[in-house]
């Protein structure tokens, strides 16, 4: 490790995400030392992000740029092999992710990435967690608003409640702001194989360990007086990602419970955003539909600097266990971009250059798991907002 040339390669560093992370570290710079470089598949489109950088920081020019593509093995291992840790935005994930899991094993590097699709997760679970703890690389799932917030919101919460204590937590979303044209492909493409998301979980499941009670909680409807909104069962990877660190880690208690919502206002929002959703994952079933929805957003698009400087998230965990009862909240600015790039880059760094501080872990692991209160530490200084609203 510690001939590798750069702390972190970014992949993807020409998508919509990936220049916002290669902007963002350029800036970390000046405040700690660390190198890095950016790669992806075409050469010219590398140069032009550096030149844009050029404006943050005017050494940006000696940034190196690595040319790897995503279908070609040994361009990647190449990449892996010069890294302490990959990031990688590039997505759809369950297209393009699983050859760079692979070369980073190979050569004994960290992965992070930005996966929000449960597909591509189960099937890393199958078939790369015991060659990555075998070889002790840390491979990091969901490390942007999917599963960050939620993920590290619960081990916050924990913090607080008693050592030993049956828990319930309950995870409320509300967000703001609109999406990248990654982020839609990625989606039509998960919605698209339903069927086999179904059967990697399966197989996930059956390769689950840890003897104590974890469970989700059973997703029902609900008027929430305390947060004077609905809460809405939502199914995203988060809940996933929450109850695997459980099953991981002793702090989660005897037995743990967590349930995950979208926090509404009014149920006639409810309403017309299922109705929209149902539409859109029957298109995705048929393959001219699906084609035509791509097209509707297409890949390297993305809300501008003001529509993001405009948007807001927050998470309130609503926590209960043995008599206590807790509410905490995770908040901050645009989550699907400005804030998933500094999730992505300060879990990267974390891997890279905390690893003393770091539980000694490898395989397929969530952020909790690989990274814990050491992130939490980076992403509160980074200006994510964890924060205990009502101590109950
Ligand atoms: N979990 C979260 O919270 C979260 C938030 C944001 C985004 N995401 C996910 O992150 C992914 C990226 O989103 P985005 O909006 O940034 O997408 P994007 O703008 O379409 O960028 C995709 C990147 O992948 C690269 N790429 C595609 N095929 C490649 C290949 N064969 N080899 C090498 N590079 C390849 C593209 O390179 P070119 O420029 O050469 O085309 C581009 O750099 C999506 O899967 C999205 O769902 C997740």
């Amino acid at each position: 490790m510690s001939e590798r040339r750069f702390d972190v390669v970014v992949f993807g560093a020409t998508g919509f995400t990936g220049k916002l992370v290669a902007a963002y570290l350029t800036r970390k710079r000046a405040r700690e030392p660390f190198t890095f470089a950016l790669a992806g598949r075409s050469l010219e489109k590398l140069e032009q992000v550096r030149a844009s950088l050029a404006a943050i920081d005017p050494g940006a020019a000696a940034i190196e740029l690595l040319v790897a593509d995503a279908s070609d093995r040994a361009s990647l291992e190449a990449v892996a092999a010069e890294a302490r840790v990959v990031l990688t935005t590039v997505g759809p994930f369950a297209l393009h992710g699983e050859p760079l899991v692979a070369a980073c094993v190979a050569k004994g590097t960290d992965y992070v990435d930005i996966t929000g699709e449960p597909e591509f997760v189960d099937r890393l679970i199958v078939g790369y967690d015991e060659a990555a703890r075998a070889a002790g690389v840390r491979v990091v799932n969901c490390c942007g608003f999917d599963s960050i917030p939620h993920d590290l919101g619960v081990l916050f919460t924990l913090g607080a409640l008693p050592k030993g204590a049956r828990i319930t937590i309950e995870g409320c979303v509300r967000s703001s702001g609109t999406y990248s044209g990654g982020t839609w492909q990625s989606a039509v493409n998960a919605f698209a194989h339903l069927g086999e998301a179904r059967r990697r979980a399966r197989e996930a499941r059956r390769a689950a360990t840890g003897g104590r009670s974890v469970r989700g909680v059973r997703p029902s409807l609900r008027w929430e007086p305390r947060l004077s909104s609905w809460l809405v069962p939502l199914p995203t990877i988060d809940p996933q990602v929450v109850l695997r660190s459980a099953r991981a880690l002793d702090d989660y208690g005897p037995e743990f419970r967590y349930g995950h919502y979208a926090q509404v206002k009014h149920l006639s929002t409810l309403v017309g955003g299922a109705v929209a959703l149902a539409g859109i994952v029957a298109a995705a079933q048929v393959p001219l539909a699906r084609r035509a929805l791509e097209r509707l957003r297409p890949s390297g698009a993305g809300p501008s600097e003001a529509e993001r400087a405009k948007a807001r998230f927050a998470v309130t965990f609503l926590a209960r266990g043995d008599g206590v009862s807790l509410t905490t909240r995770v908040s901050g600015g645009d989550a699907g971009y400005d804030e998933t790039a500094k999730m992505l880059s300060e879990s990267a760094l974390c891997l890279a250059r905390d690893r003393e501080r770091l539980p000694a872990r490898a395989g397929v692991l969530t952020p909790a798991v690989a990274m814990g209160t050491q992130l939490i530490a980076r992403l509160q200084a980074a200006g994510l907002r964890f924060e205990t609203v009502d101590p109950g």
